[in-house]
């Protein structure tokens, strides 16, 4: 068991904590404008339909008080587009049964679909792919976002492309239709294995009553051209027509029940709380990310009973490896501890990478690094050898990976601590987390080193006021773009959360993983030890 040294009085401690309430209060309220969604007058004016919001038709949707995994709340965020990008996505159990849910959002511009909600929809899609997840869409969206659609035309073919690999690989799909499902979106109920509309509400067709005068010269209506009454009775697109958006959220819950569906991962040991309070997660990460902290602190207010089984303790200590569990699931965790990354612990890295593919145990990357060690000393001793030798251990790891940014991610230690690249199955930031290929001051630094050698090399006089100028610029804007907000916006994680709910997120999505089986151990590279 971890014996914490934390003191929860100590001052250095209450800053930290005060720290971190004042960026959580941040987080709040961002989300609360991913929540308002399109704003007062198009939510008044959606009710005034006699329309759920979004989030309703989720709450009701899943069981009843069960917990809804949001991903990607912040998505859009720093970009033109409302917070949220118009879609609300997420896990939750229906009928017993975790799925994925997906619902278009109609008051954020009809619900039409921008570069961010494309990307936020095919990042769903993969985490139903990846994990099993039967795939249940709430439809109500104008489809693709017309002044934006040179980012979304092509590559939104993935979207239904993915909805036809799903059914193939025998995960179902469903589609409830609220509202309007025009063109590209006539294709999510067209691809989906089960199709329930709202009468008098669904509209789906290849194109509105306009757009078939302008092709062809026919006089058509929406009801004729691809209302509820019309698909659940005439073309057959419908399976189930639902005389409300009750009865069709009812259906939806129907449907899940009748898939008899079975999760193929392992069964969760006994569950037992950590030793320590969640709530001391809020004082353990310094606001300055070059003082380092001790990640076993983090680890035993996540882990059931706080145990910790430590592997190579003595041995390349600025990484923590470990065997722990989670909600009884069994993961091998892998945290920084001194942020610096080097020869030692990429070795270590990967033997433990090794032993938890022979196990088949996911693993969980606690990131706070600074990235892997530079100077002549180490670029002899080979850093680059083993650092590579880490990141090849990761990339080819078949067990599942999850990964929580708490603190600093820079430098190829984000590569080889499973960043988002290395397609971890969920990744999670705190709101202290900052992420860039190295800190804003050295990114300005190496700027000036560079400009003022090609000054020079030119035999020009440098210009020491443009360099400052310059430097207070950069380190301004990489500062900013370091946030985790901006890279929330960018989909670059699946959501920043609150160091409380690490344990509870951390236990869904094992939860969530375990419903597609353990992958089968592979290879890995050629390793140059
Ligand atoms: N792209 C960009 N903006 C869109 C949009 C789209 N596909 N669909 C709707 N919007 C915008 C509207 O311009 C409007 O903006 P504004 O309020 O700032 O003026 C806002 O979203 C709400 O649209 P509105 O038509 O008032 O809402 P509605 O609920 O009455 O109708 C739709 C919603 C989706 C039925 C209707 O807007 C529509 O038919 N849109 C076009 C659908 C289409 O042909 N899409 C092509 C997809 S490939």
């Amino acid at each position: 068991m971890i014996k914490s040294r934390l003191d929860p009085g100590d001052a250095e401690f209450l800053r930290r904590r005060e720290a971190m309430l004042a960026k959580l209060a941040e987080l709040d309220a961002e989300h609360a404008k991913a929540v308002a969604g399109g704003g007062q007058k198009y939510v008044e004016r959606h009710r005034a339909r006699g329309k759920l919001l979004a989030r309703e038709r989720v709450e009701l949707l899943v069981d009843p008080d069960s917990p809804f995994l949001e991903l990607s709340p912040l998505a859009a965020w720093g970009s033109d587009f409302p917070v949220g990008a118009s879609v609300v996505t997420g896990i939750g159990v229906i009928e017993g049964v975790e799925c994925l849910i997906s619902a278009n959002d109609p008051t954020v511009r009809g619900g039409a679909s921008n570069p961010w909600t494309l990307r936020k929809s095919l990042r769903a899609a993969d985490i139903a792919y990846r994990n099993r997840l039967p795939y249940v869409n709430l439809v109500e969206s104008g489809g693709a976002d017309l002044p934006t659609q040179k980012e979304i035309f092509i590559p939104g073919g993935r979207i239904f492309r993915d909805l036809t690999r799903l059914s193939a690989a025998g995960i179902p799909t469903i589609a409830l239709v609220f509202g309007n499902s025009t063109a590209g979106g006539a294709y999510v109920p067209g691809m989906s294995d089960y199709v329930v509309m709202v009468r008098e509400r669904a509209k789906v067709f290849l194109g509105g009553p306009p757009l078939v005068k302008m092709a062809t010269g026919e006089e058509s209506d929406d009801e004729s051209l691809g209302g509820a009454e019309m698909h659940a009775r005439v073309s057959g697109l419908a399976d189930h027509l639902a005389h409300d958006e009750y009865d069709a959220l009812r259906l939806g819950r129907r449907i899940v029940r009748s898939l008899n569906w079975r999760k193929q991962g392992v069964e969760p040991h006994p569950v037992e709380e950590p030793r320590y309070p969640a709530e001391e997660l809020l004082g353990i990460v310094p606001e300055d990310l070059k003082v380092p902290f001790d990640p076993r602190e983090v680890i035993a207010r996540v882990v059931d009973g706080s145990a910790f089984e430590e592997f190579k303790p003595l041995y390349g200590a600025s990484l923590v490896t470990g065997w722990a569990r989670i909600h009884g699931y069994p993961v091998g965790v892998l945290a920084n501890a001194q942020g610096v990354l080097f020869s030692a612990e990429s070795q270590k890295a990967t033997q433990f990478i090794q032993l938890a593919n022979q196990s088949r145990t996911p693993l969980l990357f606690l990131q706070n690094t600074t990235g892997y060690m530079v100077g002549k000393d180490y670029e002899q001793g080979g850093i680059i050898k083993h650092g590579a030798m880490m990141i090849n251990a990761v990339s080819n790891s078949t067990v599942p990976h999850l990964t929580v940014v708490m603190g600093a991610s820079y430098g190829a230690g984000n590569y080889g601590m499973c960043g988002r690249a290395y397609e971890p199955r969920f990744l999670f930031s705190w709101p202290s987390a900052k992420s860039a290929v190295m800190g804003p001051a050295q990114l300005a630094g190496v700027l000036s080193i560079v400009g003022r050698a090609a000054a020079q090399a030119r035999g020009q006089v440098y210009d020491e006021e443009g360099d400052a100028a310059m430097r207070a610029m950069v380190e301004a804007q990489i500062e900013a773009e370091s946030l985790p907000f901006f890279l929330s916006g960018r989909l670059y994680d699946d959501g920043v959360i609150d160091p409380r709910d690490t344990r509870t997120v951390l236990g869904m999505c094992l939860s969530a993983i375990n419903s597609a089986p353990v992958p089968p151990a592979s290879g890995f590279g050629v390793f140059r030890p």
